[in-house]
């Protein structure tokens, strides 16, 4: 193993280009690949730029050839050379033009054989990739993401800065507050059974900050939720925060436009036409089942009560008896793709989503099979194939219930299911929008109340204030959700700044007037001392990233994330730890598991 000497890097790999052919330089990294080719050596030597072709052949220093002859991948080099232009060219790389000429090789590191190839396009399950990330990190394509994540957080600092927001670092050992998801728990050793909990999200604090006079912060800020796993879901992930004053939401709306714009401009090149849609709820819902709507293709839900009024068709008489809804999907000449057996599995879907069924009608050419039509007058088939625009070719998709949002909901799933599997989402398209006026509050069977949907601090919508006690579930918060294909990506709210208000709002959602005090008393007391009105929102950044790189999992822009079982991999955590430091925290364990 050799040092560096007084060889300093001059160049990246990744950057160098024609216009740098003839140049002396020096590039460091790691050996990707050498071929040997009897007389001529070529190694492809990879940084966090990119990839360079080095070339060693019979006119090269001899002990500088005997060093490259010894080179195997992912040894460490640094080497001076002369760039040239390539006999044989390749786009395969972007610098596939030219290569470097090596005249000194200095090997500053060997390694051992990789449990699994560096390269891209290869297959090794995840359980080995992330228990050796740091070699998975040096595959281009995982690499790539990490740095480009990175650009996203400098564009997002410059944004915010141009614009009078204040960044501004927040405690991440803190009060453990109810109405959220599981906190995660921190021992006191100084204060014997007393916990710090891990932020999941910064929102009081920068509710203070308002409070403080900061005007406007922003934070790129560490959250903890310990909640299961999901494809978009980490138990550690990072929010990029923010909460203005002397605003309303829609000076919000249209700050954060900008933001999207000057991102996908910078990053990807593409112009985001603005402002985007912003659709309330209650459209979100009756349209589309879901409250992250991917607008990306069609098949929009419709409203077909009226059709059945007076039906003799027994399911759907009783749902309509009760007050229910009927709502149904118009899934356009797809007869031929939409089989029986796939018709069923969709019921399945809807079934999960709550529905009690899924009634169909499959217009083929020979004939149709359906669930409910022979049960119906001439009349209300007509009536229902007008409302629908139905004709040959189509496949008609109901379901009947009650409440009309889990209706919605059921069909909004298998919506999604119809287009994934058969391909009517254009992966390149970016539609975003704002859903908005989000109901205020939603009931919990389990609890036995009503809850907050976004959290207490969430300010009704001025006509329905008076509603808070008397009719919660019929009151919609001023509160709003950015959405992208689909995945919520980001959300917030405008918080309530009257002491008075906070009160009631407590007092709606089942708090005692001491539980909110104990909970929540310093920021009680914060307001009474002035208080601009103010709101703010956050983005998941990792998701945020994921859908800009049109990844699957939040997981590939995220450098060490945690799996299934909310370990990470390669380090081993959580893990077990000694007696004493258990003893130093007063914790004694109820079992060894
Ligand atoms: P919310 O709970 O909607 O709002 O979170 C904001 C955004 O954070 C992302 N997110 C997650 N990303 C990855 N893994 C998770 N477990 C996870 N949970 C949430 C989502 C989500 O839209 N304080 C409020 C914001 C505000 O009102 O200003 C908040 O945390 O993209």
């Amino acid at each position: 193993m050799e040092t560096m000497g007084n060889l300093r890097r001059t160049n990246y790999c990744g950057e160098v280009s024609m216009a740098n052919v003839g140049q002396e330089m020096t590039v460091c990294g790691s050996i990707a690949r050498s071929r040997d080719k009897g007389g001529i050596i070529f190694a492809d030597l990879r940084d966090t730029t990119g990839i360079l072709q080095l070339v060693f052949d019979e006119d090269t220093p001899k002990e500088v050839f005997a060093k490259a002859e010894s080179l195997r991948s992912e040894y460490v080099v640094i080497c001076r050379g002369t760039l040239r232009e390539r006999a044989a060219k390749t786009d395969k790389i972007a610098t596939g033009d030219v290569e470097l000429y090596v005249t000194e090789l200095r090997v500053l590191s060997e390694a051992q054989t990789p449990p699994f190839e560096i390269r891209d396009g290869i297959n090794v399950n995840d359980e080995l990739r992330l228990r050796y990330r740091y070699l998975d990190l040096r595959r281009p394509s995982v690499h790539e993401p990490i740095v480009l994540r990175s650009k996203v957080c400098q564009i997002i600092r410059n944004y915010f800065c141009e614009n009078h927001f204040c960044e501004i670092e927040t405690p991440t050992l803190i009060k453990s507050t109810p109405e959220g998801a599981r906190d995660y728990l921190v021992p006191s050793r100084l204060q014997p059974g007393h916990f710090y909990a891990l932020p999941q999200s910064p929102q009081l604090y920068k509710q203070i900050l308002m409070l403080s006079g900061f005007d406007r912060y922003f934070q790129i800020a560490h959250c903890y939720r310990d909640e299961d796993l999901r494809a978009d879901r980490q138990p550690e992930f990072t929010q990029v925060d923010e909460e203005l004053s002397f605003v309303d939401e829609n000076d919000i709306m249209t700050i954060n436009e900008g933001l999207i714009k000057r991102l996908w401009k910078e990053i990807l090149g593409i112009d985001v036409q603005t402002p985007f849609v912003r659709m309330p709820w209650d459209e979100a819902m009756s349209r589309f089942g879901s409250d992250k709507p991917d607008t990306r293709f069609g098949l929009e839900i419709q409203d077909v009560t009226e059709v059945f009024r007076g039906t003799e068709f027994k399911p759907f008489a009783a749902v309509l008896e009760a007050g229910g809804t009927i709502r149904a999907i118009n899934a356009k000449g797809m007869a031929d793709k939409l089989s029986r057996k796939n018709i069923d599995k969709l019921g399945e879907v809807a079934k999960t989503y709550g529905a009690k069924g899924l009634a169909y009608s499959r217009l083929t050419a020979e004939s149709t099979s359906s669930s409910f039509e022979k049960f119906l007058t001439e009349e209300e088939k007509a009536n229902l194939y007008r409302t629908l625009n139905a004709e040959t070719g189509d496949v008609l998709l109901l379901v009947s219930d009650a409440d009309w949002v889990k209706a919605c909901t059921a069909l909004g799933q298998v919506r999604l299911d119809i287009a994934r599997k058969h391909d009517l989402i254009d992966p390149k398209k970016f539609n975003f929008l704002w859903v908005v006026d989000f109901p205020l509050f939603e009931y919990s069977e389990e609890e036995g109340r009503w809850m907050a949907m976004h959290h207490p601090f969430t300010l009704p919508r001025a006509e329905d204030i008076d509603k808070v006690e008397s009719d919660p579930g019929a009151c919609h918060a001023v509160a709003y959700d950015i959405v992208l294909n689909g995945v919520e990506m980001g959300g917030g709210s405008m918080r309530i700044n009257d002491p008075a208000l906070q009160d009631r709002m407590f007092h709606a959602l089942g708090f005692t007037e001491e539980k909110a005090r104990a909970s929540f008393g310093f920021l009680m007391d914060a307001y009474k001392f002035g208080a601009p009105p103010h709101g703010g929102m956050a983005y998941g950044l990792d998701r945020m990233v994921m859908l800009m790189l049109g990844k699957d999992s939040i997981r590939d822009v995220i450098a060490f994330p945690k799996v299934q079982n909310g370990g990470e991999p390669m380090s081993g955590a959580p893990d077990v730890v000694d007696e004493q430091q258990l003893k130093d925290l007063h914790i004694s364990l109820t079992s060894d598991k």
